[in-house]
């Protein structure tokens, strides 16, 4: 069966990720994601700014023992204050679900976020983003995000889309960003 973008997002980050390397849930929401990476990384930074996102997540850990994360009530935007060395990171943009659907990612803060952790990406590492866009905010969010991604100059960086093209509606899509090896040759 062809993998779902989420499936694939997770096996993109999984391929560079170990027990010494540190991983950012840059959208921690009910900590699916922040999970997936706690086990198999060294440790996690994980943002949201919504109580409820970390009480979630750190729920969702405790039940299973992980306590290798450290959960951030601040904004992506900020994320180059709290880890300036990444292996892999991961966004999930929208809104939370079953929470307040008017707070969702924007594009400023967004972009902010990718671009730090672009810059924080030790070479090899990686950054998988979903970019759900079906509501209000969401096409607007979508553009400068693809429009951001395709200056990312070639030479140091390799981004990908991953997206199905017969599907109804705003089908989310993934957006695969890999900081190149040094080439010392
Ligand atoms: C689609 S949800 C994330 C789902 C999550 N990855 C999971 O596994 O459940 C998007 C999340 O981004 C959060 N968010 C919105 N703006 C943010 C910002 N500036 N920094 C960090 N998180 C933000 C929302 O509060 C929401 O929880």
């Amino acid at each position: 069966m062809v993998q779902k973008p989420l499936e694939l997002a997770h096996e993109f980050l999984a391929q560079v990720l170990g027990p010494d390397a540190i991983a950012v849930d840059a959208t921690m929401g009910n900590g699916h994601d922040t999970l997936f990476l706690a086990q198999h990384s060294g440790h996690v930074h994980a943002f949201d700014i919504q109580q409820v996102a970390l009480e979630k997540t750190q729920a969702r850990l405790a039940a299973v023992g992980l306590a290798n994360v450290s959960l951030h009530l601040v904004g992506h935007e900020q994320l180059e204050q709290y880890v300036t060395s990444i292996r892999a990171a991961i966004f999930n943009l929208g809104y939370l679900p079953a929470a307040d659907k008017s707070l969702v990612t924007l594009p400023e803060t967004t972009l902010v976020a990718v671009s730090s952790a672009c810059r924080a990406l030790v070479p090899g590492g990686r950054i998988a983003i979903m970019v759900y866009w079906g509501h209000a905010g969401g096409p607007e969010e979508k553009d400068a995000l693809l429009d951001f991604v395709q200056t990312l100059p070639q030479e140091h960086y390799t981004v990908m889309e991953y997206k199905p093209l017969n599907q109804r509606n705003t089908p989310p899509f993934l957006i695969m960003i890999e900081k190149k090896e040094e080439n010392h040759g």
